[in-house]
């Protein structure tokens, strides 16, 4: 495991337990512009003309607990969670199973997709051909975000869709975070990503059609005692 990974892995897992907390109004954000954003994202979903009948596979890389699954889980077939911690991936598997989801519909599992070599349990159909991939407030957690979204298609089908929820970069933002949480700032190696710079990732990891939108609303959350507010970004892409 690369060492930015393993930082990652480690912090997430002892923080897992209490995810939410400070977080709470930001993923309630986050979870409704979800809602409001869904046929932007894709228009293959389990209640329209083109996605109806038809298997739709999701998968959110770096899945954390699985808001964004969860939110989306009734208009797919199938969702996969794949994240670097354990236990990120117990507490994902736990809120499937609190909110009465079969695990057959919705799991994660520990794994790493962006390792030099994807481990074999990683290889097989279920592994490959997702009709959307998500990776939510993760890509700035990622050793080489280019690399990581050229893995990402080579696991969607074609036609498929990437989806990226980041923060829009801000300059003040790097040394706002070292202040506030030393700690947490060793697992990032970046504090958002340019409009310019987002489209570029999607261009050079082979993707068309690549829309890009800054939320009005704020993500509000509360880092170690202190309020801190970021705009966030969504960007899909479609695999030709
Ligand atoms: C800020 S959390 C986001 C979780 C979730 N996607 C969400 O929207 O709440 C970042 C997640 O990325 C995972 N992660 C970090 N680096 C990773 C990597 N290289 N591969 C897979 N997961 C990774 C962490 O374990 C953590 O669960």
């Amino acid at each position: 495991m690369a060492d930015l990974t393993e930082l990652n892995r480690k912090h997430f897992d002892n923080i897992a337990h209490n995810y939410d907390t400070g977080f709470e109004k930001a993923i309630s954000m986050i979870c409704e512009e979800t809602k409001s954003h869904r046929l932007w994202i894709s228009s293959k979903w389990t209640d329209t003309a083109e996605g109806k009948e038809k298997e739709i596979k999701l998968l959110e890389y770096a899945c954390g607990p699985g808001h964004i699954s969860r939110t989306l889980e009734p208009f797919v077939t199938k969702c996969l969670g794949l994240d670097v911690s354990e236990n990120m991936v117990a507490t994902y598997n736990q809120r499937v199973q609190e909110a009465g989801i079969s695990s057959e519909k919705m799991s994660a599992k520990v794994g790493d997709l962006l390792a030099e070599t994807v481990s074999e349990g990683l290889q097989g159909p279920k592994y490959y051909d997702f009709d959307i991939i998500i990776i939510g407030m993760a890509l700035h957690h990622f050793p080489d975000p280019q690399l990581a979204m050229k893995r990402f298609t080579d696991r969607i089908q074609k036609g498929g869709v990437l989806w990226i929820v980041e923060m829009l970069e801000d300059h003040g933002s790097e040394q706002e975070h070292k202040r506030i949480s030393p700690e947490s700032a060793q697992t990032v190696h970046k504090h958002g990503f340019g409009i310019e710079e987002i489209k570029a990732l999607f261009s050079g990891a082979g993707f068309a059609d690549t829309a890009v939108k800054i939320l009005d609303k704020p993500f509000e959350m509360t880092l170690h005692g202190h309020e801190l507010s970021k705009t966030i970004i969504f960007a899909r892409g479609s695999k030709l």
